[in-house]
C-alpha cells in the first residue's frame, strides 16, 4: 500500500504520521501513535468501542480512513483527565472494560451538548455504544452522575 503523510490535531497537539492509504484511524491511533485507550470490538461500525471525537463529534474510528482526518481535530479518551473517569469506576459501569472508552467518549459529547437531552433520552444517545457485560444500568447511572456534576442533568 502507498504510504501517505497525514497531519492533524490529536488531543490538542499537532501530529504528523505516515500511514497506508487505506489505513483505519483506529489502527493509526493504536499502532502508530501508541494511544491504546481506543478499543476495537466489532471492527465494522456496530459496537462503538472505538469511538473518538472528530471535530467534536463522536465517530467510529474503525470506519474512518486516516486520510480523512487531515487538517482536522481528533480527540481520544486519553484527552480526558483521569478524575473525569471516576464515576464510571464507582458506578458499576465497567466490567471487562472493552466498551468503556467508547462509552466515555460518547458521554463527554453529551456532557458538552446538554441540549441533546431535550430531544433524546440518555439511552437513545448511547444507542451506538454496546456493552455485553453490564446491562447498561450502571453506565446510564454513571453518565447521569457526570452530567449532574456539571449541573446539566
Ligand atoms: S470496533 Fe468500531 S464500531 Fe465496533
Ligand atoms: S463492560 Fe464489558 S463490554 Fe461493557
Amino acid at each position: 500500500m502507498t504510504a501517505i503523510s497525514i497531519a492533524f490535531t490529536l488531543n490538542g497537539s499537532p501530529v504528523s504520521v505516515d500511514v497506508d492509504s487505506a489505513e483505519r484511524l483506529l489502527d493509526t491511533l493504536r499502532y502508530r501513535l501508541g494511544l491504546t485507550g481506543t478499543k476495537e470490538g466489532c471492527g465494522e461500525g456496530e459496537c462503538g468501542a472505538c469511538t473518538v471525537h472528530l471535530d467534536g463529534l463522536p465517530v467510529d474510528s474503525c470506519l474512518v480512513p486516516t486520510y480523512q482526518v487531515r487538517g482536522r481535530r481528533v480527540d481520544t479518551v486519553e484527552s480526558l483527565d483521569p478524575p473525569a473517569l471516576e464515576p464510571f469506576a464507582r458506578g458499576g459501569a465497567t466490567q471487562c472494560g472493552a466498551c468503556t472508552p467508547g462509552v466515555v467518549m460518547t458521554a463527554w459529547w453529551i456532557r458538552d451538548h446538554p441540549e441533546l437531552l431535550g430531544t433524546h433520552t440518555l439511552r437513545e444517545l448511547m444507542a451506538g455504544n454496546l456493552c455485553r457485560c453490564t446491562g447498561y444500568d450502571g453506565i446510564v447511572d454513571s453518565i447521569g452522575a457526570v452530567l449532574g456534576e456539571r449541573g446539566s442533568a
